[in-house]
């Protein structure tokens, strides 16, 4: 990205509705707090108890084996699965009180997937201005050149007019990524983007990961790729059976973690080669 100006904002909405107001509990400098999250399946408890604080501008990165809850902690942020028990605040707001339109929330965060889940019969540039014109009633015009600026800024302008089908991998995933961000999301959610792609195009999607993190932009990424981990995280987190055993910054929950499980995945990881 090479204008100065971030993506991302770095203040709190200055329109807020129902639930909006911070709770008494201290939240500055926080955008997302999760406290005692618990959430099964069928009996199956995915999520134990699990606590996780992301302040502004941080990059938090879930680590674990399959399994472990880190899709599931992201869906229960976005409000795409109800938790069981807990709470999660986002900006201070308490999202999971009952009353809380969960659309509105998702508003103002981004998710990405393994899969890009762009839509095939519409053009990059449809694709991305979709949810602000239908969903947000943004004109059209302002819609269209915000989506431009950030293709532009993401070296993807050229690219605007043409279908998924005629893009690279790499080049959808990052069209996947700019579709949040034209809505100012407070919070970047990622869920293994890089897993789908070719060994060749995952260098250009992490490096537009990384000018999002410069900019500023909080985000929670879960991952398979610990050299990533290594460069982006402010902090890891090791996910296991639906807690976080482990965290602290990455050199030392990758290079000299204190839990043996956590010794123990990252043995394996090394074993499979995806320790770079
Ligand atoms: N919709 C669902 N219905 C039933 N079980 C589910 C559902 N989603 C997840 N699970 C179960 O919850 C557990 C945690 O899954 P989750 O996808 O969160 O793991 P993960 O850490 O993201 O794994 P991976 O590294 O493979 O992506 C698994 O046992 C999974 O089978
Ligand atoms: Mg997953």
């Amino acid at each position: 990205m090479t204008t100065s100006e971030p993506i991302s904002p770095t203040t709190p909405r200055s329109d807020p509705g129902p639930g909006d107001r911070p709770d008494a509990d201290d939240f500055s400098g926080l955008v997302l707090r999760c406290r005692g999250i618990r959430k099964s399946f069928r009996g199956n408890l995915v999520l134990r108890d699990l606590d996780l604080d992301v302040a502004e501008h941080d990059v938090v990165v879930l680590i674990g084996a399959s399994g472990s809850g880190k899709s599931t902690l992201l869906r229960c942020v976005n409000l795409l699965e109800p938790i069981d028990d807990g709470t999660i605040h986002l900006d201070g707001e308490h999202i999971t009180a009952p009353q809380v339109n969960p659309d509105r929330v998702r508003q103002r965060i981004g998710m990405v997937f393994q899969a890009f889940n762009l839509f095939p019969h519409m053009t990059v540039l449809e694709n991305i201005t979709l949810a602000p014109e239908r969903v947000h009633k943004v004109p059209r015009a302002t819609a269209r050149e915000k989506a431009m600026a950030l293709l532009k800024r993401v070296g993807l302008a050229d690219k605007a007019h043409e279908y998924p089908d005629r893009l690279s991998g790499g080049q959808q995933q990052r069209v996947a990524i700019v579709r949040t961000l034209i809505n100012s999301p407070r919070l970047l959610l990622l869920d293994e983007v890089t897993s789908a792609l070719d060994p060749e195009l995952v260098g250009e999607v992490l490096t537009m990961i990384r000018d999002l993190k410069n900019e500023g932009m909080t985000m929670v990424i879960a991952t398979h790729e610990m050299g990533f981990a290594r460069q982006v995280a402010d902090r890891v987190c090791f996910l296991e059976g639906g807690r976080i055993l482990e965290q602290g910054p990455p050199e030392q929950v990758l290079g000299d973690p204190v839990e043996a499980r956590t010794r123990r995945f990252l043995q394996r990881i090394i074993e499979a080669g995806r320790l770079s």
